[in-house]
């Protein structure tokens, strides 16, 4: 009887740590972007529109970053590519890998589904 209960505590234990385990990637996922947005916040928001629901749209009509994430064209590679060049009067961020991969996160959020 008492083994019984062990066991089906053991098995319920083992499925809370596989339902964990497979949550994990989400949440490290929602961190980048968190880290993505705050970033764009910084970096981007001097010359892009960085938020989803800009209050109004830059009069020198320079592209939002949600509008970026719009157009089918921008991939990972491409954006990437944008950020490790400077572009535009942008000045040369130097931006790691990891905050590259965090803005792309970012970006890559604000694509309509
Ligand atoms: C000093 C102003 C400035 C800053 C800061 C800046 N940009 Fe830009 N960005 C531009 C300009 C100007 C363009 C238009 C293309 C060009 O002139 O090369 C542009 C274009 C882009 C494009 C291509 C848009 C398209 O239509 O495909 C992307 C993507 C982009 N910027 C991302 C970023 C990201 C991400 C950041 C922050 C890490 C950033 N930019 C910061 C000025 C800036």
């Amino acid at each position: 009887m008492v083994t019984a209960m062990r066991w089906r505590i053991a098995l319920l234990i083992a499925l809370l740590l596989a339902l964990l385990l497979m949550l994990l990637p989400d949440l490290a996922a929602a961190a980048d972007v968190d880290r993505g947005r705050a970033l764009a916040e910084r970096w981007c928001v001097n010359c892009h529109t960085v938020s989803r629901t800009p209050p109004a749209a830059r009069a020198d009509g320079l592209a939002t970053l949600p509008a970026i994430a719009a157009d089918p064209r921008t991939t990972p590679a491409t954006l990437r590519g944008i950020m490790s060049a400077p572009h535009g009067r942008m000045p040369d961020l130097s931006l790691g890998a990891r905050d590259q991969d965090d803005l792309i996160a970012y970006i890559l959020s604000l694509r309509p589904n």
